[in-house]
């Protein structure tokens, strides 16, 4: 045999090994009841208004994009989240807090976004769905009162019951009681928008304590890193904000622009992967979820 032809034999030997080496430890998984579970982000500031609910949802586009089945849970009492990925679906009656209340199954609060892919296209639903939010997320002493380790399990039979590899998580900036539960018992990582100001900054030190107590319940809480979520090119507080966080070793080197497009894209409820083919702002997005991917990866 030719030496090129041993060398494709090699590759293709090497990939199918591979391939099944997958095929079986999904099967021994399934067999002992363990499911592959998705990947689980909290995205918070301590401080408003730093991109959270843009960020994830642009980032949800892109994973649907990519074909990935994705949950996002709306804990943020303002039901921005909420309001946008359910643009144009009918929202449950039934919120989070109602099921964090023991009232409602997880499928009970959950509703498919539907996106439209061109300007008139009817909307369709691309493999995203969305838990509501609710104004009485704001009562702390229910949420303190909530058994972390039932919601726990009745969110993870959920999550493999419909195949999510995606769940994303919008923290309200500052609800201690909803942090505690979501870090202590509902996600593995938190990532940390920053929009190019020194309060945001701020806000990043409050997210560490929260993730260092959370520690204790949840010792495999990582943080996946920092970026700017907002950030203007040639803007000097945004390049001196930039150069300050650089120095985080948790610093994601991938700047989302601040841009028209973003803004447009998330008013007519369209992520921009099913806004606009070639963007900036698009590839931005890409590229964040890239390195997601890899971090997370890593940890693993
Ligand atoms: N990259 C971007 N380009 C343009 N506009 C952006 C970008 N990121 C966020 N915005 C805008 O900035 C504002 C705040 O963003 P967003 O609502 O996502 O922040 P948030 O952290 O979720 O806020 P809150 O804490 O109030 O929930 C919104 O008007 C949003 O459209
Ligand atoms: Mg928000």
């Amino acid at each position: 045999m030719q030496k090129r032809n041993k060398i494709i034999l090699i590759k293709y030997l090497t990939m199918y090994v591979q391939y099944a080496i997958i095929f079986i430890r999904k099967e021994i998984q399934e067999k002992r009841g363990i499911s592959v579970m998705a990947n689980k982000i909290a995205f918070m500031n301590g401080k408003g208004g730093c991109g959270k609910t843009t960020s994830i949802f642009h980032i949800a586009g892109v994973l649907s994009k990519e074909g990935d089945k994705v949950l996002v849970i709306d804990f943020d009492k303002q039901r921005n989240t909420t309001d946008t990925f359910l643009m144009n679906t009918e929202k449950p009656v039934k919120t989070v807090y109602n099921l964090m209340e023991g009232k409602a199954s997880a499928s009970e609060v959950t509703a498919k976004c539907l996106f439209q892919t061109r300007g008139n296209a009817k909307p369709k639903y691309y493999g995203v769905d969305c838990m509501t939010s609710d104004l009485k997320l704001e009562n702390e002493s229910v949420i303190r009162k909530i058994d972390g380790n039932k919601l726990k399990d009745e969110l993870n039979t959920f999550i493999v019951e419909q195949d999510y590899k995606w769940v994303l998580v919008d923290m309200p900036p500052s609800n201690m009681a909803l942090n505690d539960i979501c870090f202590s018992y509902l996600v593995d990582y938190v990532i940390v928008p920053f929009s190019s100001d020194v309060f945001s900054v701020r806000g990043y030190g409050d997210v560490m304590k929260t993730i260092e107590r959370a520690r204790t319940l949840n010792p495999s809480l990582n943080i996946l890193g920092v970026f700017l979520a907002r950030f203007m090119y040639n803007c000097a507080v945004d390049t001196y904000i930039r150069e300050q966080i650089k120095n985080y070793d948790t610093f994601i080197d991938v700047q989302i622009p601040l841009t028209a497009d973003i803004r447009e894209s998330i008013m007519f409820g369209r992520p921009i992967s099913y806004y606009k083919e070639f963007s900036k702002s698009r590839k931005a997005y890409e590229n964040l979820v890239k390195e997601i991917i890899r971090r997370i990866d890593s940890f693993s």
